[in-house]
């Protein structure tokens, strides 16, 4: 199969990555890159990267099907909707973009100009959430209660444009997407309602971390927290489910399981503290459960580019749909609703 050119626009730290994963892939390869910054065109030239001297020159190019944008989070809109406008397909950086009416705009733009376009939600290959996902829809520990996903991190907001509000930065829009995304792949895209707190802690414009709960119709609920300024970290993931309890301590780590095989126990040591005594709170007793590990799956990054050229030639339905990428970003738009107001949010 022939490989699909793909320009990059925007060569950061993401462009990078995009430059590199395109060429590593059997499907895909690297028509060239355009940046505002001069310094970032050097460094691109000097890795050998082919570098168009403008964005109409990008959108010139009649080799080029497909556009990723990988800008900070306000222009995804304006270069995503040109390219559309060029006839190019689209894959934009997440969020795809700050707000609901301008997400309607690149749809429109999308099905006007009859291209494709998605967003980069990489992080649904994250073998992490795969392994939760799969346990999950396994059934193997029942029906869930709730479950907690977390990143934590001890540097701050990074202080470039995700500081600042205009350029849509803060944690929600930038780690927020991807979780409330994977949250949403497990439990479905229909949440009822979220309540959120934010942080400012490194940064007083943008929330550098967040706390979110999602309620679900079922009666499931998901905390998603990001936190930047924990130097103790909490678990990746924690489950609690009618059949037991599942954590994932840390990136890259296996599922730690423990199964309740029996409920009751016949005498339960009671834990001695200073103040007082507690059977409720003390440890099971080894005989009345089942412990043990889940290896994470293996899973391939590359798929999101294989799934979105094989939908561009019309050979696979599309993995991001639109529909999803509402969903995200409405749950996004709520929670923050749901900082300012200290109330819990409907999402309509
Ligand atoms: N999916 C992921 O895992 C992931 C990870 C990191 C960043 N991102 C996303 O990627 C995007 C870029 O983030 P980053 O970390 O690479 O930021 P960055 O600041 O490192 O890079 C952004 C680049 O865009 C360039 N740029 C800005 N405006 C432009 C314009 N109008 N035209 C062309 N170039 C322009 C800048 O000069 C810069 O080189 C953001 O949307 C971010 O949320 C995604």
């Amino acid at each position: 199969m022939k490989k699909m050119k793909v320009a990059v626009v925007g060569y950061g730290g993401m462009g990078g990555w995009h430059v590199d994963r395109i060429s590593q892939n059997d499907v895909a390869e690297v028509a060239g890159i355009y940046d505002i910054d001069p310094a970032r065109c050097e460094l691109a030239e000097s890795r050998g990267i082919h570098v168009y001297a403008s964005l109409e020159e990008v959108l010139a190019d009649p080799s080029v099907e497909l556009i990723t944008v990988a800008t900070p989070n306000d222009v995804h809109e304006e270069i995503a909707i040109a390219a559309m406008n060029a006839g190019k397909n689209v894959i934009s950086e997440k969020p795809v973009t700050i707000s609901l009416e301008s997400l309607e705009r690149m749809i429109a733009a999308s099905e006007r100009n009859g291209v494709k376009f998605s967003v980069h939600q990489n992080r649904r290959w994250d073998a992490d959430f795969l392994a939760m996902k799969q346990l999950c829809d396994s059934g193997e520990l029942g029906d869930v209660i709730n479950i907690e996903s977390r990143v934590h991190g001890s540097r701050g907001i990074p202080g470039d444009w995700r500081g600042v509000k205009k350029y849509g930065g803060g944690m929600l829009y930038d780690w927020g997407i991807h979780l409330i995304d994977q949250i949403l792949m497990i439990f479905g895209f229909n949440p009822k309602r979220v309540s959120c707190i934010c942080d400012y802690i490194t940064n007083s414009e943008c929330d550098d971390g967040f706390r979110l709960d999602i309620y679900f119709e079922n009666g499931i609920r998901a905390t998603v927290e990001v936190g930047t300024y924990n130097f103790i970290n909490m678990p990746r993931w924690y489950l609690r489910a009618k059949g037991g309890s599942a954590s994932i301590p840390a990136w890259k780590t296996p599922v730690d399981v423990v199964k309740c095989d029996k409920w009751q126990e016949l005498n339960v040591t009671p834990v001695q503290t200073a103040a007082g005594l507690t059977k409720t709170m003390a440890p099971r007793d080894d005989y009345t459960t089942d412990t043990y590990k889940i290896e994470l799956p293996k899973s391939d990054v590359h798929d999101y580019y294989r799934n979105f050229i094989r939908a561009i030639r019309g050979e696979e339905e599309q993995l991001i749909t639109h529909d999803q990428m509402r969903m995200d970003l409405k749950v996004i738009l709520a929670a923050f609703q749901s900082a300012e107001t200290g109330t819990i949010v409907d999402i309509q």
